[in-house]
């Protein structure tokens, strides 16, 4: 469990970085026609690791081109809310209840929010029969709210991007929290000892300021896009963002390689699974460096999609009115546990 405090404090400050970013402009799917629809309101009990942001003015519209959506964070508002929103780390570390005592207005909504991964998510026995829908990165998720996504670029055709071949690193890793006893650890060992990896990151006391990462990643040919857990389609910004928009070719450990087939394009990425041993591994990143055409080819994905990353929970929750209207009309998380751990 402490290593998950860890790791998901590391996430917030992270999340906390990039909240400042200047926002991509809308998706065509979150401009969907509502013409019609009522205004749903949804609550947020309360702020996800106590972060709280100010809703001014109507939030969904405003800020994503969500229509008729009403982002509230007032209590008071518990009777006539569409859906309620807990986030999950407060709730099992005792820190945020649920409001268990107080009547539940019929086709009122609770859902279960988290981006953490399972072996993060503390007990969640408890929760059975509470929540109607759940909010996490997974396509099987009500709400699904990944780390990040493609979206189509615009104007096709016309877009170009160069293929950055000024690349001094092979391969690259960012690590903050190295356990030897991971999976990822032992991959990395076993490849370091092939071919050179340079690593960054707190464990080397080569900290990287979230402002220099993507700097940092743009010499490196591959990027060790390795979760700390192998978990149905838990791919964080270690892809998205420090290989992806680092301009890096991301090599993948953690989801499984139909997981990530499914939201990347071919050729975008390496999959630790494609190759029977490390040692192959090693070859294929080599000759692929080596051979500036069929480098180049992990590049033509860039002409027809860019990178969009999610960092705001504004954004997530506003998400949830995107999708109201195709919720199931009744709906019982029974046994959250087994839902969560994919069992
Ligand atoms: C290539 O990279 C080196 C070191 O990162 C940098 O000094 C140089 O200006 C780059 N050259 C080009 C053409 O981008
Ligand atoms: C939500 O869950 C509660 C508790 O199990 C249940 O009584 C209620 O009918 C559910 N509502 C919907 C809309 O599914």
């Amino acid at each position: 469990m402490k290593k998950c405090l860890l790791f998901s404090s590391l996430c917030t400050v992270l999340l906390y970085l990039l909240n400042g970013w200047p926002k991509g402009s809308p998706t065509p799917s979150s401009l969907s026609d509502w013409s019609g629809s009522r205004n749903v309101t949804v609550l947020l009990w309360y702020w996800p690791f106590g972060r709280r942001v100010i809703l001014k003015g109507d939030v969904c519209w405003d800020l994503y081109r969500i229509p008729r959506c009403r982002l509230v964070d007032q209590r008071s508002l518990l009777p006539t809310a569409d859906v309620v929103v807990f986030h999950n780390k407060e709730l099992v570390e005792g820190r945020q209840k649920l409001p268990s005592e107080r009547p539940r207005p019929p086709g009122q909504r609770w859902a279960w929010l988290s981006l953490e991964a399972p072996a993060c998510s503390g007990n969640l026995q408890q929760y059975a029969n509470i929540f109607n829908m759940t909010v996490t990165y997974r396509r099987d998720a009500d709400v699904t709210v990944p780390y990040g996504e493609l979206v189509p670029k615009e104007g096709e055709g016309q877009m170009t991007e160069d293929v950055p071949l000024n690349k001094s690193f092979l391969v690259c890793w960012v690590v903050s929290n190295y356990r030897s006893q991971h999976k990822r650890s032992k991959v990395y060992q076993e490849l370091n000892a092939l071919v050179p990896v340079q690593v960054y990151g707190r464990w080397v006391k080569r900290p990287l300021p979230s402002r220099a990462l993507l700097r940092r990643m743009a010499p490196c040919y591959f990027y060790l896009a390795f979760e700390n857990s192998a978990d149905s389609d838990y791919i964080t910004e270690k892809l998205w963002r420090n290989a992806y928009q680092g301009g890096a070719v991301p090599v993948v450990m953690g989801p499984s390689l139909d997981d990530c087939k499914a939201v990347l394009p071919p050729n975008s990425f390496i999959h630790v699974d494609e190759f029977a041993s490390v040692k192959d591994l090693a070859t294929h990143l080599q000759r692929v460096a080596e051979d500036k055409k069929r480098y180049g080819e992990y590049f033509t994905w860039r002409q027809r999609w860019g990178v969009k990353l999610y960092t705001d929970w504004r954004e997530r929750l506003c998400k949830i009115c995107s999708q109201y209207d195709t919720l199931p009309a009744q709906k019982v998380y029974s046994d959250l546990e087994a839902w969560v751990s994919n069992t």
